[in-house]
């Protein structure tokens, strides 16, 4: 079993979107385990569909509680949404659900780095209990290149192998091979580029390795 885990600057940043793409050039699994926004009547869309659809999976109720088992209605952290449910979120038993997958698998994540998954633990201590390596998805916008070292940054210091990071290119902002080349200066760590609406470029290759 070997898991990659894609995490982010924060939300709506493209890790389903780069997560989708590397599913379908490397054929593996990919699985979103906590997942919140999640309506079970209008599933189309979610980020659950999106994955099963890059795996060439139905939609159906069953496939979505194989990839997504923790779901909650309201969208914000899963502890945040989790409450209004009268519900409680149980990292070790994510932890345990993601290390009992088998062959090759990517996790993507929630929100940030840094992003709440319980009330004590953010999306940082759930890769360090997988101890498994990390794909870090940033934007092209105004600022972005601080917010993905500094998240880069919390990813080493808690001794994560960042098998790459990853320029999605934002809707507006300033030149994707600027960003990423300015990023490059910064790290020794491989930086890839997805222009918009485009595949990710050399990513698959940075990849493979660790899956
Ligand atoms: N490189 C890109 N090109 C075009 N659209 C993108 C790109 N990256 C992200 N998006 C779009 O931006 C939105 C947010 O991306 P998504 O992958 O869902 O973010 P996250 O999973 O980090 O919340 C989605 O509509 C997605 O299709
Ligand atoms: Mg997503």
């Amino acid at each position: 079993m070997s898991l990659l885990f894609v995490t982010g600057t924060g939300t709506g940043i493209g890790k389903t979107y780069v997560t989708a793409h590397l599913t379908r050039q490397l054929r593996v699994r990919a699985v979103k385990p906590v997942i919140s926004g999640f309506d079970p009547a209008a599933p189309a869309g979610s980020d659950s569909a999106i994955l099963l659809e890059a795996m060439g999976e139905a939609l159906t109720p069953a496939n979505i509680d194989a990839i997504s088992p923790w779901r909650y209605a309201a969208a914000l952290a899963p502890n945040m949404a989790a409450r209004r449910e009268n519900r409680t979120i149980d990292l070790p038993a994510i932890v345990d659900w993601c290390a009992a997958q088998s062959g090759s698998v990517i996790i993507e994540g929630v929100g940030g780095v840094m992003s709440p998954v319980t009330d004590e633990e953010t999306v940082l201590d759930w890769i360090v209990a997988l101890d498994c390596p990390a794909l870090l998805v940033g934007g092209s916008y105004l600022g972005a290149i601080s917010h993905t070292l500094t998240a880069f940054e919390a990813l080493r210091a808690c001794a994560i192998a960042v098998a790459a990071i990853v320029v999605s290119e934002s809707e507006a902002g300033v030149d994707l091979d600027e960003t990423a080349a300015v990023i490059r200066t910064h790290t020794q760590t491989p930086v890839a580029i997805v222009p918009r609406r485009g595949a990710p470029q050399n990513l698959a290759s940075f990849v493979v390795r660790y899956l």
